[in-house]
């Protein structure tokens, strides 16, 4: 939610590097974290100028061009998703105050800032926005002014410190050009390290074009970046380290690679999203070794119950991990939304594991149900796609999925990798409590292995499925059934229609068709099924037949996933999706595919910005 990006270089560089051409690639990079508005601020000749516009990054731009800014080597710039204050040019970051000379911007939500903002009023400061945003800034332009005499570090430590919430605050000053100054707490930020030059980022993309090395902030620290520096001190003024890292893609990886959307293109990286999760977990002796997990084995071996906390297409990844993990290591799994557990008094203790399933590591909700359970005392694990991000760095251990930067807001490749993290983690538990034989864990990890060929399978048949889209995309409501992992599938499908291609959509059970849905059903309504494999359960795929009849007697338009060579669907289905054949555990690594590419076709047949759709944003960093 709102992306960042501050840029400190040498003014002798600004021919290569112009601190605006740094931000502007950024936003570029980070708009899909929000996309109502976007602003920058640079700092030249003693003076802060600011261009802001509501509406995509491409109106900034348009702006910038009809009113250029003076070369400048250092400056913070700023895409919104709207929380305080519609999303107009008024309320765009950054926000200024003492007098214009203090520029700042902001990603979260200041919890006090009503009464901060009754205060600075009566102290005879004057508002232009309704944003909460400002009310930092000229919290901080008072500390400035005041208390820290000309110190902008002083300044924003001790604002920082009167505020509650969420923020990550950046802010330049004119009377101190040689820096700009970032302060977070419960908010992602990132530094990245140059040669005499430094940057700041909501994550890493914001900084990828310009350099692979970044530092990790820990949680209620100033940083203070110089062309030559990056200085952390915590909010009680103590000095601290930030931890280094490298990051393991390029800024190729982000790009669309020769598809229209992002979204595509990362349908498309599926099959390398999965083998890279894959990759480097065994051992010589084909055991399943996963070195990131920082969770003692005797410790994973005495867990009795695991909690999976995620929220949207991640909590539908936990779903399918409580069918597999369930199966195979015999301990009792729940999933929850992040949002539900914390307000409902769950029963956790030492012998609880939490599993966290984030793409981004900074959904907010997810973030503030692990705290909440390492506070009761649980085991916390993180699977998470997103290096140096917060839920992992605040886990005891981190299984990270190695899908590469998900740029589209409709999450998929991460969504596969997920999957195939939660499989890894079920069979590494399995192993370690002995709950499966070896062979049995070789075999599966062997069909894992096959899993990314089968995804390029299905991708290769797409044009099937991209005919359908079309076809339907003046449909006003498609509904999804599925069974055992299907069912988790059919509501990943129907949220990717209702996120992308704004249609009423339902995933349903299968089984509870007959306690309410069905009643849905009229002449020509489409029903997507995802049917469980015929080598299961045989009851299983049976009743799914069955229900795939009972809505077709009844006038639907039965739209079938099935495995290859099932032919008990044929009858019953007016368009049938093959997959290849895999274990009824695994068959989510593929079912899930062409509803994928379904409702990636039908958004982009109604015009639709497939990677930014309405109201939504990739990472949710507000409760
Ligand atoms: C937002 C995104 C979804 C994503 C969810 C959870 O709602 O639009 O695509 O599934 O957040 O995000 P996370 O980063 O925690 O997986």
């Amino acid at each position: 939610m709102c992306g960042i990006v501050g840029y400190i270089g040498l003014p002798e560089k600004t021919s290569q590097h112009s601190a605006l051409d740094v931000l502007l690639e950024g936003l570029r990079r980070l708009e899909y974290r929000g996309y109502d508005s976007a602003g920058v601020a640079t700092v030249a000749a003693g003076t802060v100028s600011t261009r802001k516009k509501s509406g995509k990054l491409a109106n900034l731009l348009a702006e910038i061009d009809a009113a250029p800014m003076e070369a400048a080597s250092v400056g913070i710039g700023h895409t919104r998703w709207a929380t305080h204050g519609a999303p107009t040019d008024q309320n765009a970051h950054p926000h200024l105050a003492d007098g214009g000379k203090l520029a700042v911007i902001h990603n979260g939500i200041i919890e006090n800032f009503a009464q901060l903002k009754a205060k600075l009023v009566a102290a005879g400061e004057e508002f232009s926005s309704q944003t909460d945003t400002e009310v930092a800034a000229k919290l901080i332009g008072q500390y400035f002014t005041g208390s820290a005499a000309g110190d902008l570090t002083e300044a924003m430590r001790l604002a920082s410190s009167e505020l509650e919430g969420a923020f990550t605050l950046l802010a330049v000053h004119a009377d101190q050009p040689d820096r700009v100054v970032a302060s977070r707490r419960n908010s992602p930020l990132v530094v990245g390290l140059g040669e005499g030059e430094n940057f700041l980022g909501s994550d890493v993309s914001g900084f990828i074009d310009f350099t692979r090395e970044a530092v990790e902030l820990e949680q209620d620290q100033v940083v203070t970046i110089t062309t030559e520096d990056v200085a952390i001190i915590n909010f009680d003024g103590t000095e601290a380290e930030g931890k280094r890292f490298s990051v393991n893609w390029d800024a190729a990886a982000a790009e669309k690679g020769g598809f229209g959307t992002f979204m595509e293109k990362e349908i498309h990286d599926q099959p390398k999203a999965v083998e890279d999760t894959l990759l480097g977990r065994t051992d010589a002796s084909g055991r399943l070794v996963l070195d990131e997990l920082r969770i003692d084995p005797e410790e994973l071996k005495s867990i009795s119950k695991i909690i999976v906390l995620a929220c949207g297409t991640s909590a539908y990844a936990g779903m399918v991990a409580k069918y597999a993990i369930e199966h195979w290591v015999r301990v009792p799994v729940e999933v929850e939304l992040s949002h539900e557990f914390r307000y409902r008094d769950p029963i956790i203790d030492d012998s609880t594991l939490i599993v966290s399933l984030s793409q981004s590591g900074e959904t907010m909700d997810t973030l503030m149900a692990v705290r909440y359970a390492k506070e009761q005392g649980a085991r916390t694990l993180a699977i998470c796609n997103t290096n140096g991000s917060t839920i992992p760095r605040e886990s005891d251990a981190v299984l990270y999925t190695h899908a590469g930067p998900e740029i589209a807001v409709a999450s998929t490749k991460a969504f596969l990798a997920q999957i195939t993290a939660s499989y890894l983690l079920g069979l590494y538990m399995a192993q370690l409590r002995g709950k499966l034989f070896q062979g049995e864990i070789e075999d599966i990890l062997a069909d894992l292995h096959k899993i990314p060929g089968k995804i390029q399978e299905v991708l290769d048949g797409g044009d099937q499925i991209r005919e359908l889209a079309r076809e339907m995309a003046q449909e006003p409501s498609v509904l999804f059934l599925g069974r055992h992992v299907g069912y988790p599938v059919a509501m990943e499908g129907a949220l990717k229609l209702k996120e992308i291609a704004y249609i009423h959509a339902e995933g349903f059970a299968a089984g509870e068709l007959k306690h309410g849905p069905i009643a849905l059903i009229d002449q020509g309504q489409p029903v997507f099924v995802v049917v469980p494999s015929p080598h299961g359960r045989d009851s299983l795929h049976a009743k799914v037949v069955s229900n795939i009849q009972e809505v077709r007697a009844r006038g639907a338009r039965t739209i079938t996933v099935a495995e290859a060579g099932d032919a008990d669907v044929v009858d019953y289905s007016e368009t049938v999706f093959y997959v290849p054949e895999t274990q009824p555990l695994l068959m989510p690594l593929l079912t899930t595919v062409p509803l994928q590419i379904f409702a990636c076709a039908l958004a982009a047949e109604k015009g639709y910005d497939v990677d930014q759709p309405r109201n939504l944003a990739k990472s949710v960093t507000v409760e």
